[in-house]
């Protein structure tokens, strides 16, 4: 499939980075459409009958733990030089709204890392910020979901929270839809999800902070 997929959605790069910058979060309903979801979805399947997929961790570096009481779902990092050609388009999409990001919200993002998520029924992710305890590098989370014909009764709804009091919205892992949120800012969860879930999910990075102010 062309490029041609992914035009209409690089065409609202510029608006989505505005409410990015007036709202901290946002959610696009058929931000891709079906054709191109369906086959960044085979790409995946592909990775599942590799055997590909390996148990989500929490933590970083030393601290990295399979912590299934945390998070149960299965993943496969999105890598530029290893990926089928519809994640390749797809990462290019991304490294288009990183350039916007930049442009308009001086963010001085360096880098995506992502990964393609896999739930099988009845995992989650229980609630957590997407950076790690006293390293601001992951900036903006971006997440696109996969499934066709997602309704409430298959569970697995992302639940974010808006404040400290409890109010919160709840987006159902529909087809085309896309999250993005300031990394920083959202506590959230995966619901426990009834049928497998798939997404791709990742992050714009920033320098580690050792790297711009050394401490030697
Ligand atoms: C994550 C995450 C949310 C989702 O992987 O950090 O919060 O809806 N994913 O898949
Ligand atoms: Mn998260």
């Amino acid at each position: 499939m062309p490029d041609s997929a992914f035009q209409q959605a690089a065409s609202q790069l510029g608006s989505i980075a505005d409410t990015l910058a007036r709202d901290g979060y946002l959610i696009i309903p058929d931000f891709l459409p079906a054709l191109a979801c369906r086959a960044l979805v085979e790409e995946c399947r592909q990775y599942q009958q590799q055997g590909e997929f390996r148990p989500a961790g929490v933590g970083r570096g030393e601290n990295w733990r399979v912590v299934p009481e945390i998070r149960s779902d299965e993943i496969r990092w999105l890598k530029p030089d290893d990926c089928g050609p519809m994640q390749a388009a797809y990462l290019r999409l991304l490294e288009e709204y990183r350039q916007t990001l930049n442009r308009q919200l001086f963010l001085g993002l360096v880098e995506f890392e992502g990964h393609c998520a896999l739930y099988p029924p009845g995992s989650y992710y229980r609630r957590h910020l997407d950076q790690f305890r006293g390293v601001e590098q992951r900036t903006v989370t971006a997440i696109l979901y996969l499934n066709d014909d997602w309704c409430v009764e298959d569970g697995g709804q992302l639940r974010i929270e808006l404040d400290g009091q409890g109010n919160h919205i709840e987006v159902l892992p529909q087809q085309g839809t896309l999250v993005t949120f300031l990394s920083a800012d959202y506590w959230h969860e995966v619901l426990p999800a009834r049928r497998e879930r798939l997404s791709l999910t990742g992050w714009f990075k920033t320098r580690p902070i050792g790297d711009i102010f050394p401490l030697a």
